[in-house]
Formats: C-alpha cells, sequence, structure tokens
C-alpha cells in the first residue's frame, strides 16, 4: 500500500487538511455564556454513551487551541475543516449573541490564517441549541427560521475571512439515529417525524444557501467563496448477483443516499422514494415555497465522509423489484423502510474493531457513482479514518494501521482524480484524539494524542510525522 513515487497525480491547489466538529473537541460545555446543546443534555442522561462519556472537557481545544493549531501548522496543514457550536454563538438558538462565542471562533480563525492555513467551517455538526429542541427541533419551521439567523450571523462575523463553508453535516446519521434507530438525540423511533425533521434540514440548507449568494453578491464572502453539504458517502453493493439481492441494493441507494444527495445537487427528492413515503406516512409536507427554494439554491460543492462500505442484502418477505418503479406498491410501514433490505457481514472482507468494513478502493468507486447521477461536481473528502485504540510503545504511539488505513485511501483518491474526478482537498478525521459520540475517548481517530491522565497533554503519533510527509511531497510520498 505505501507508495513513495515522487511524481504527484494532485493538483497543486490541491488542499491537504484534517477535521473535527465543535462538541467532539472543544469542551467548555458551558464555558463564557455558551448555552446547553441537545448533545449537552442527551449524553449527561444515563445509559445513552459509551461508559456515561461526553464532551464536557473533550479536548479542551476551547482553550488550547492556540496550541493545537501551532501543531496543525508544524504538521503542515492547509486547511482546518471545524464546526461552530451553534449555541456556544447563540444560546438560546436565536436572538441574543454571545460575544465571547463570536469572539472564540474569530480568534481561532485568525489564529489559523497567521499560519497560512485555510478555515473550513461546517455550520451544524449535530449539537442544535437545546431551546430550539424544547420548541419542536427540526420538526419546527421555527428551527429552519432560527438556523438561517444564525447562518448569517456567522457570515457577517467571520464571512470576510472564511472561503469554505458547509451548512449541514451528514443527515443521514443526525436524522437516521436521531428519528430511527433512537440512538442520538432526540432518541425518537419514529420515521414520520423523521422524515419532516429531515425535510425542514433541507429547507433550512437552502435557505442559508440563499443568504450566502446575498453577501456573496455584496463582495462580503472573499473571492472564490463555496457553500457545500456534507454527506455520509457510503457505497452499497449486494452480497449476491441475485435479482432480490440487487433490487434491495438499488432501494439501499435511494433510501440511504439519493434520498439526501438529490435535494441538494438536483433540488428534488427521487420521485418514486417521494411517493411511496408521502402514500405511508403522508410526508414530507411542503410548504408553498420549498419546491423553488430548493431548486433554486444548489450548493457548489459536497462533502464526502467515506468510512466504509456497506453489503446489501435482500429481504425475504419484501419485492423491492415492484417497489423500486413507481414507489407504488411501498410497504415503507410494514417494514419501517430499515427492513426494506439488510446490512450484512461479507466474511472476506477486512473490518476495523468497531466492525467497520476496510475498502479503499470504495472512496473512489463512491465519488464515480455520484459524478454519474450529478454530473461533474466538485469534491471535497471531508472525513476519512481509522477509529482504533492505539497501542503505545515505550511512550510513543505507534498507529501503524492508520497510516495504512490513509495510504490505501489516499491512493484511491489520487485514482479518481486520474479518471476525472474534480477532488479538491483531503481531510482526515481527525487531527487530534476527540470524543467519539457514543464510543466515548476509546476510538481514537487522530495524529495527535491526547494524555487524558496526564492533563491532556498532546503527543504527536507516528502519522503525525507520516502526514507531514504526505503534505510536504502534495500526496507523492505516501
Ligand atoms: C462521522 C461524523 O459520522 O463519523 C464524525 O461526522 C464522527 O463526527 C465520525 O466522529 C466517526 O464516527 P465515530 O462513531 O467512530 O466517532
Amino acid at each position: 500500500m505505501m507508495s513513495d513515487n515522487k511524481t504527484s497525480t494532485f493538483p497543486s491547489d490541491f488542499l491537504w487538511g484534517a477535521a473535527s466538529a465543535a462538541y467532539q473537541v472543544e469542551g467548555g460545555h458551558d464555558a463564557d455564556g455558551k448555552g446547553p446543546s441537545i448533545w449537552d443534555v442527551f449524553s449527561h442522561q444515563p445509559g445513552t454513551t459509551h461508559e456515561g462519556t461526553n464532551g464536557d472537557i473533550a479536548a479542551d481545544h476551547y482553550h488550547r487551541f492556540k496550541e493545537d493549531v501551532a501543531l496543525m501548522a508544524e504538521a503542515g496543514l492547509q486547511s482546518y475543516r471545524f464546526s461552530i457550536s451553534w449555541p456556544r454563538l447563540l444560546p438560546e438558538g436565536r436572538g441574543t449573541a454571545n460575544a465571547a462565542g463570536i469572539q472564540f471562533y474569530s480568534d481561532l480563525i485568525d489564529e489559523l490564517l497567521k499560519y497560512g492555513i485555510k478555515p473550513m467551517i461546517t455550520l451544524y455538526h449535530w449539537d442544535l441549541p437545546q431551546a430550539l429542541q424544547d420548541i419542536g427541533g427540526w420538526e419546527s419551521r421555527e428551527t429552519v427560521d432560527a438556523f438561517e439567523q444564525y447562518a448569517r450571523l456567522c457570515y457577517e462575523k467571520f464571512g470576510d475571512r472564511v472561503e469554505l463553508w458547509s451548512t449541514f453535516n451528514e443527515t443521514l446519521i443526525f436524522i437516521g439515529m436521531g428519528y430511527f434507530t433512537g440512538a442520538h438525540p432526540p432518541g425518537l423511533r419514529n420515521p414520520k417525524r423523521g422524515i419532516q425533521a429531515c425535510h425542514h434540514v433541507f429547507i433550512a440548507h437552502a435557505k442559508a444557501v440563499k443568504a450566502f449568494r446575498d453577501y456573496q453578491a455584496e463582495n462580503r464572502i472573499p473571492a472564490g467563496g463555496q457553500i457545500g453539504f456534507v454527506n455520509v458517502m457510503q457505497p452499497h453493493d449486494p452480497i449476491t448477483d441475485s435479482p432480490a439481492d440487487i433490487a434491495a441494493c438499488k432501494m439501499a441507494d435511494d433510501l440511504l443516499t439519493h434520498w439526501l444527495y438529490d435535494p441538494v445537487l438536483k433540488g428534488e427528492y427521487p420521485a418514486h422514494i417521494l411517493n411511496m413515503a408521502q402514500l405511508t406516512w403522508g410526508v414530507p409536507e411542503f410548504a408553498p415555497e420549498d419546491e423553488d427554494l430548493l431548486k433554486e439554491n444548489i450548493c457548489d460543492f459536497i462533502g464526502v465522509n467515506y468510512y466504509k462500505r456497506e453489503w446489501i442484502a435482500a429481504n425475504p418477505d419484501v419485492d423491492n423489484t415492484q417497489i423500486n418503479t413507481t414507489g407504488e406498491k411501498g410497504s415503507g410501514k410494514e417494514f419501517g423502510f430499515k427492513g426494506l433490505f439488510k446490512f450484512v457481514r461479507n466474511p472476506e472482507s477486512t473490518y476495523t474493531d468497531w466492525d467497520w468494513e476496510i475498502y479503499p478502493e470504495g472512496l473512489c468507486v463512491g465519488m464515480m457513482r455520484l459524478k454519474d447521477r450529478y454530473g461533474d461536481i466538485p469534491f471535497y473528502i471531508t472525513e476519512n479514518g481509522l477509529g482504533a485504540k492505539d497501542p503505545i510503545v515505550d511512550g510513543e504511539i505507534v498507529d501503524d494501521p492508520r497510516i495504512d488505513y490513509l495510504s490505501g485511501h489516499i491512493d484511491a483518491a489520487a485514482s479518481a482524480i486520474e479518471q476525472g474526478i474534480n477532488v479538491r482537498g483531503y481531510y482526515p478525521w481527525s487531527f487530534i484524539d476527540l470524543l467519539s459520540w457514543l464510543n466515548g475517548y476509546q476510538k481514537q481517530y487522530g495524529f495527535v494524542y491526547i494524555d487524558r491522565d496526564n492533563d491532556l497533554a498532546r503527543k504527536r503519533k507516528k502519522s503525525f510525522y507520516w502526514y507531514q510527509g504526505v503534505i510536504s511531497s502534495n500526496g507523492a510520498i505516501r
């Protein structure tokens, strides 16, 4: 897997970055006027996370960002993807802004720019203000309006210095786990409410893109400013070539990929799935302006978070070949959507300790499939990484499996570029070890280890030095 060919496939303006999210890295959960988010509240409820871990302190990046940015500069990072904590800026989700919160992000941006590191801001990485959840969260149109206000505040305060923005991170996860499996807040198992909440997220996204265009028109965003949407990219393959498995796999693609990408890249839902959802649940309900909002506010790029592929098998009780055509024979109610197909393990594949398939080629395959459907869109690989319990050998963190994992995926990114995919940047997850939402601090992803027994001291892992070499050779040495 390790390649040291000296010529680089990557364009000279390719961005080598790393990613994080506010709740997972910042800590300072109630510092300086920050309001509680749904994750602050949820993770404090017994039984919701691994051994009750939460993000109260996380990596304490809120207080140590200068030290962290200096490490990023040492690694040679060219861009840093981070999210803004909405309740740190607007403790009630709307209304009066918190000056200390604005100051924190302003200082973080300035610190990054001091070293020539381009900020990439995610507006929503799941930490909804609890005050908005209390009025219905994403099920309420008031949250949509509050999101637009919040987005405008961010453009107003940081737009002069930040070119790269994305609205949301991974509807598949925060809607899927928030409303279908119940493992994330608000902890529901109610597809009807989830589909409507998801629709509101798309409308909030469209409104934030529209507001972004206003700021661009007034030259209040740097030239070259772009706004995108970040989605899980999880290619599906049928476990056998039987017609039933192939039909089940198409259904998985439609529900888990096209349903979530079409609204932001085509401005509409896949018609047969919309039909099935409306026949089964009566949702999503459209407000009069929704259709135009979606159509008129296509985003500039797509961020793909790639960790794994999923193998799909048919549920013997379902005939997806019927449903796949018009949606009219859909049995969403009976099977709760999820039962329309099954995720299965492939005994021939390699898996991580958390049972995620390691399949580097899927990064290239996934982008090729998206290009086939959506045309020549710009891609940023906004997350990719190996979650593992890293071994410490004589005081050093020797994370060779992570290096192998990332190296293989950079090969796949190079191969995508060689095949004409417009890939503009690569952001491994994560720069420093941070909180894994449900798995606590045991599942590590970072280039920098955090010693939780020693005042959260930072320590460079072997992969830190490896990634430094990748960046300085523009991906030629990997
Ligand atoms: C992505 C999220 O789904 O996967 C990250 O955007 C998350 O926030 C990452 O941490 C890895 O997932 P996990 O569950 O291993 O932490």
